[in-house]
């Protein structure tokens, strides 16, 4: 038990970006290699946890013991967490695009000499809020935060406004995309806790020490 503290419990993660289709050829994306979602979902089954990791595209490969499910578009990612529900904890780390293209066109825009189309974008689900809102919000919900400035006090807004446990604030004004290493700070209920740079691996174990040590201790 001692090393497998989350034997028994289901935690849900979301990794990577999300692509918006505008044409068969075409997306509108967010920035995201998918890694520390992916060492997160890889941390949480070495703890013991079941884990499903709903996933954007990404280049990487699947960690051992954890449950795949591959989508696109954060509709389709919306609807894959719905469906992964019940979890005793939600890791949120996907960046899920805000926006995306309001009329698909199922044939490829064509290159025309006139002027470029406008594209008019329509808001996407805010799939952590509407999972925090819902009778099935696990017990222990945790969204991530990309800031580049006011990294923390912007980070505690969320934290309410979403409605969520915890924000892993991630100050992405320096090197982190699609690096090894990054710089978070948990935002818990009432606290901040500075987090030193540190790689995403190392990032992913604390966090789920930290998320054994809360579902463990609520039971
Ligand atoms: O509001 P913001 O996009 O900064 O919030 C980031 C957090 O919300 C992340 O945990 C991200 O995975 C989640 N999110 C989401 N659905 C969206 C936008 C963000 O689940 N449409």
């Amino acid at each position: 038990i001692e090393h497998r503290p989350l034997y028994g419990k289901h935690v849900l993660v979301t990794a990577g970006p999300t692509h918006e289709p505008i044409d068969p050829v075409r997306y509108l994306a967010n920035r995201s290699s998918g890694k520390q979602g992916y060492a997160i979902a890889a941390a949480a089954a070495a703890a013991g946890a079941r884990v499903t990791l709903v996933s954007g595209p990404v280049n990487l490969r699947t960690p051992l013991g954890v449950d795949r499910i591959d989508v696109e578009s954060a509709e389709d990612m919306a609807k894959a967490v719905k469906a992964a529900l019940p979890a005793d904890a939600a890791v949120m780390v996907a960046a899920v695009a805000d926006w995306r293209p309001r009329d698909y066109r199922d044939e490829k825009l064509k290159k025309r000499a006139s002027a470029p189309p406008a594209l008019i974008l329509t808001e996407n689900p805010d799939i952590l809020a509407t999972i925090a809102a819902s009778p099935q919000r696990p017990d222990l919900l945790i969204g991530f935060a990309a800031e580049t400035q006011n990294v923390i006090e912007n980070a505690r807004k969320k934290r309410k406004a979403k409605g969520v446990d915890w924000i892993v604030a991630n100050d992405v004004s320096g090197d982190v995309m699609g690096g090894e290493d990054n710089q978070v700070h948990l935002i818990l209920e009432g606290k901040a806790e500075e987090w030193k740079p540190m790689s995403k691996q190392d990032v992913a174990t604390r966090l789920v020490s930290k998320i054994a040590e809360k579902l463990t201790a609520d039971v």
